[in-house]
């Protein structure tokens, strides 16, 4: 049953956790399924993961950034993502678009079209059935992180909170693609408002295939 999910969100928002106990969810179900993220993923991608993460690495420009994401993604894509749902799998997958047009877009600064072209080379249009939005303060979110380790994090407070901002106003014009959920509820509740929705959606997709 092909269904493309995705999890955004801010630093420490959980949702790596959430995309995890989601997949152990789909296994206990006997329903095929696979996790992968972003940036990686693959060969390419985790070279270019550790390039865009590394905080004493090369200077990286916004427009190359924007580019060694699309990158990843195209590569993600073509390797796991595509095959994947063409073999029925549901895919779930840490962070996909929404990130460049939150971290690129409203956190960098860059035009929201050139962020959207950018995108739309890398995926060829694909786009996921459901974006889970794990929705959290920054001051909440960078203090769950037991380090602040990478480019990102290290970002100030302002860059977050634009980041943020931009997941809000993503998710409020295109409700029915997006569940938004408290990040700050407990680990369990948070599990269990995203088994509703999934469920559903799986239960809906398999009505119009007439299974
Ligand atoms: P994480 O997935 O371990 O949180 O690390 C990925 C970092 O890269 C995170 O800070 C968000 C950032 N990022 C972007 O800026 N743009 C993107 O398109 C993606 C996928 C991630």
């Amino acid at each position: 049953m092909a269904l493309f999910i995705t999890f955004e969100g801010g630093e420490g928002s959980g949702k790596s956790t959430q995309a995890r106990l989601l997949l152990q969810r789909l296994e206990g179900e006997h329903i095929p399924a696979v996790l992968t993220h972003e940036p990686g993923g693959t060969a390419l991608g985790t070279e270019l993961r550790r390039a865009l993460k590394a905080k004493q690495g090369a200077r990286i420009s916004p427009r190359a950034e924007l580019l060694l994401f699309a990158a990843s993604r195209a590569q993600l894509i073509d390797d796991l993502i595509r095959p994947a749902l063409q073999e029925g799998k549901v895919v779930i997958c840490d962070r996909f678009t929404h990130s460049t047009v939150g971290y690129q877009g409203y956190g960098r600064g860059l035009d929201l079209a050139l962020v959207q072209t950018a995108n739309s080379i890398a995926t060829e249009n694909l786009r996921p059935d459901l974006t889970i939005l794990l929705d959290i303060t920054p001051e909440r979110g960078l203090t769950r992180r037991p380090s602040l380790e990478d480019r990102f994090e290290l970002e100030d407070l302002s860059f977050h909170h634009r980041v943020r901002e931009g997941y809000l106003k993503m998710a409020e014009a295109e409700p029915d693609r997006w569940l938004v959920i408290d990040a700050s509820l407990p680990k369990d509740k948070v599990s269990e408002i995203i088994w509703t929705r999934v469920s559903r959606l799986l239960a809906s997709s398999a009505s119009l295939r007439g299974v």
